[in-house]
């Protein structure tokens, strides 16, 4: 087989970067290692900056996100007891949406079979060779047959255990990381939200964010310890120990019902460079990771493509090599500034094992500061709607 771009993963980044190669008459496959149902059935993101809106948009595969979406304006710092409104829109004149990965990744995925764009699902040992070279390819396995695809490029779109990344020899590489000595404990349940917007908590007993997916849908999370075992948080415990952490006004109005999905995510930033080693190209997750406080990691996986398909579209509409060459630094610029905004969001809200009364009083008056500074705060909502690309 060949074609001209070869992209491995179909996540948002892949499928994104699929669609935008497609409608641009550019030859691409994806392929992945799990089954569609599969990647529809992992609870993640569900805060998306107007650049990922835009790039739905621009995909041709925005539509059910307009009609079902909701446009948020603001979010709430809850601390010392009290809720402290961010106006996002009042600060910024821009807006976020809330809409769940796993609606954004069905959008993209129906577009896809609509344009008959081609994709493996359940391919095994999905190799990336001679990126290096001129004769770039990958090869797979499905039901005991190894294929392989020659191809321009292969845009490693596989997360961070994927392979593109694995295949780099480790001394083109540097890697930067922080592992946080907490996760978070994620509920998702069918009861309305406790507030129309977003609540951020800082607490004493640790970080609490109350999250939706719908009016009718809730996202709960709470900070945990990292052995915590989810067997061991029934929901009755769960929303107890949530309840605590949040204003007594929430606390008293929350409406609590059966979750259908409870998960243990663990946090970390990390940061790979550079993103292209020849005719590979690293994209979202396969390159960066964020704690999830700042709600950036999916948003990254949207700006990534956007350099990515702003280059090739170059290279095969003009013939330039300029955007291409230009793609790992023109990324990494905006992944840094997510970094430190997420890493920033982490340190000011969650509880440290080793910073004691000290550190929660110093948290809380950043908090605080935030709040009464329109410069801090706009600094902050600046941030949390996303820097531009
Ligand atoms: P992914 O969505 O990880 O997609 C990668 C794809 O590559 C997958 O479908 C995978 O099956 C495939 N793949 C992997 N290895 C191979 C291989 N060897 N061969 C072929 N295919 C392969 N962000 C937020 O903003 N808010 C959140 O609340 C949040 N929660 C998260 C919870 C979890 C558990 C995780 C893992 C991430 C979370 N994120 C969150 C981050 C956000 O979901 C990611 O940033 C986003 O999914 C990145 O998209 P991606 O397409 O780069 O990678
Ligand atoms: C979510 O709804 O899952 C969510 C929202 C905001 C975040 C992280 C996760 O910062």
């Amino acid at each position: 087989m060949r074609t001209q771009v070869a992209i491995i993963g179909s996540g948002p980044a892949g499928l994104l970067l699929g669609q935008l190669l497609t409608n641009a008459g550019i030859d691409n496959i994806i392929l992945d290692r799990v089954s569609k149902d599969y990647i529809l059935g992992r609870v993640r993101a569900g805060v998306l900056e107007e650049g990922m809106v835009d790039m739905l948009d621009r995909a041709g595969a925005g539509e059910r996100m307009h009609r079902e979406g909701l446009p948020h304006d603001g979010f709430s710092l809850a601390f010392d007891g009290r809720d402290h409104r961010i106006d996002l829109f009042g600060l910024t004149g821009r807006r976020v949406m809330v809409y769940g990965q796993t609606e954004l990744t069905h959008d993209l995925m129906d577009k896809r079979e609509a344009s008959g764009g081609s994709s493996v699902y359940e391919a095994t040992n999905v190799t990336p060779h001679d990126f290096d070279g001129a004769g770039p390819y990958v090869t797979y396995e499905k039901d005991g047959v190894t294929h392989r695809i020659d191809c321009d490029f292969i845009a490693g779109c596989d997360g961070y255990h994927g392979v593109s990344r694995k295949s780099v020899p480790e001394s083109a590489l540097k890697s930067y990381e922080r592992i946080y000595p907490f996760g978070w404990l994620g509920i998702l349940a069918e009861v309305p939200p406790v507030c129309h917007e977003l609540i951020y908590a800082n607490h004493p007993r640790g970080f609490a964010l109350c999250s939706m997916r719908s009016h009718t849908r809730s996202r709960y999370y709470i900070q945990c310890a990292l052995d915590e075992k989810i067997e061991d948080w029934s929901d009755d415990r769960f929303y107890d120990e949530l309840r605590r952490r949040l204003p007594a006004e929430h606390a008293e109005s929350m409406v609590t019902g059966p979750s259908f999905e409870k998960s243990i995510a663990p946090l970390r930033s990390f940061v790979a460079e550079p993103m292209r080693f020849g005719k590979l190209f690293l994209v979202g997750d396969a390159a960066h990771i964020v704690p999830p406080t700042g709600a950036k990691g999916l948003n990254l996986a949207a700006s990534d493509v956007y350099y990515l398909f702003d280059g090739l579209l170059g290279y095969y509409a003009d013939k330039s090599s300029a955007g291409i060459d230009a793609y790992s630094e023109r990324a990494l610029k905006r992944v840094w500034r997510a970094v430190r905004f997420s890493w920033s969001m982490t340190t000011m809200l969650h509880r440290f094992p080793d910073t004691g009364e000290f550190g929660q009083k110093i948290q809380e008056a950043e908090l605080d500061y935030l709040v009464s500074s329109k410069a801090a705060s706009t600094a902050l909502a600046e941030n949390y709607v996303g820097l531009p690309y």
